[in-house]
């Protein structure tokens, strides 16, 4: 696909089939992520692809806190479904450190960037969740892993036509 094709037909899925996701579709999204540009090289990103089993128990977490705190973070349900649907999910952390976090957290986002891109090049639906904050210590225990989790992103064939969602215009944007 063109680049600008890809640009523009990438959508936030949140509806997957249980069509497995290919291997080196896995590996390709992942390699994406690690080509991204990230400040002073730092490559701040660490990837964890969960199991079934760990996604479930992620998924089953976030519903869990969110029934307990329904009046404030309504989106997390629907974020917790959409990652027990989804066959993949990766978890993106960064090292626990105060130094550097404004540049490492661009950097990561950058690296997420290219992941959801490579996923629509390759056919795929994909999901970008920031909802795992809430309970990223929890997260991190239950995985055993000593890293600050920043973001999530789910992967699958789309099981859904997402709607546009609509962008600001470039005036709307632009300064000057
Ligand atoms: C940093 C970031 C965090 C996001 N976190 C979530 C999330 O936790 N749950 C969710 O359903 N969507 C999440 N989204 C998806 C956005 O809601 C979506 O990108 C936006 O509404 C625009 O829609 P589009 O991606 O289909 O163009 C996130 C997107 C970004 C960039």
């Amino acid at each position: 696909m063109e680049l600008s094709d890809v640009i523009n037909q990438r959508r936030s899925v949140r509806k997957f089939k249980e069509t497995l996701v290919e291997e080196n579709k896995i590996k390709e999204i992942l390699n994406s992520a690690r080509l991204a540009p990230s400040a002073k090289n730092r490559q701040p990103w660490r990837f964890y692809y969960c199991s079934v089993r760990e996604k479930d128990k992620i998924a089953e977490m976030m519903r869990n806190w969110h029934d307990n705190n329904a009046n404030n973070h309504t989106s997390l349900l629907g974020t917790s479904v959409a990652i027990k649907q989804a066959p993949v999910l990766i978890l993106v952390f960064r090292k626990i450190e105060t130094q550097w976090e404004r540049s490492d957290i661009l950097s990561i986002g950058g690296a997420i960037e290219n992941m959801l891109l490579t996923a629509t090049n390759l056919g795929l639906g994909s999901l970008w969740i920031a909802d795992t904050w809430y309970i990223k210590e929890e997260i991190s225990n239950f995985l055993n892993i000593n890293l600050e989790l920043y973001s999530a992103v789910c992967i699958g064939y789309a099981d859904e036509i997402p709607k546009e969602i609509s962008r600001k215009s470039l005036t709307d944007i632009m300064l000057n």
